[in-house]
């Protein structure tokens, strides 16, 4: 029998981490080198064939800026899923991604399938962040690791596919 289920996922972490990029290219395959920084939140859908089933993914791709972190709740109450992203060039947003795991930790739903994002690896010679330190954190924390680049696709579907590989099935 072929399944389709619908599966609310949300992005977050730091201003310039990557967010929209990393969804811009999952959706539209496109990626811009000034995209314009998110402002609330916006929302995308997007389907993936898993095996012998279809996810329905409905993406919010929240804002960076500190001024909305108030309205984070609102995205990932509910959640299924999410997507913690850094920019390995920037310890800043790195530590930023830690924080939003433990407030996922504390007032997220406690089976959300979340996944650690270390984005911009196209820029190897500007990191900050080791795969090492990244990888063991996420290990601890139970989350799923994956290192990206929205600009030139390096495992930006895989981590949709590992989401819903990790998915409960209904
Ligand atoms: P907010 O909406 O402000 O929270 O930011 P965001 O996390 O959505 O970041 P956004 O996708 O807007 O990207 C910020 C900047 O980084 C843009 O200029 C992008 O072109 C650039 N960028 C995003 N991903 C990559 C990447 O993988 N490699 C490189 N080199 N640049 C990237
Ligand atoms: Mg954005």
């Amino acid at each position: 029998a072929h399944n389709t289920h619908n599966a609310k996922l949300v992005l977050l972490g730091d201003m310039g981490a990557g967010k929209s990029s990393l969804v811009l290219r999952f959706v539209k395959g496109q990626f811009h080198e000034f995209q314009e920084s998110t402002i609330g939140a916006a929302f995308f859908s997007q389907t993936l064939a898993v095996n012998d089933a279809t996810v329905k993914f409905e993406i919010w791709d929240t804002a960076g800026q500190e001024r909305y972190h108030s309205l984070a709740p609102m995205y990932y109450r509910g959640a299924a899923a999410a997507i913690i992203v850094y920019d390995i060039t920037n310890a800043e947003s790195y530590a930023r991604a830690k924080k939003w795991v433990q407030e996922l930790q504390k007032q997220g739903n406690p089976n959300m399938v979340m996944a650690l994002a270390g984005n911009k690896t196209d820029l190897e010679d500007k990191r900050k962040v080791t795969t090492e330190e990244a990888r063991a954190y996420a290990g601890e924390n139970g989350l799923f690791f994956i290192e990206t680049s929205a600009k030139t696709s390096v495992n930006v579907n895989d981590i949709f596919y590992e989401i819903a590989k990790r998915l409960p099935r209904a």
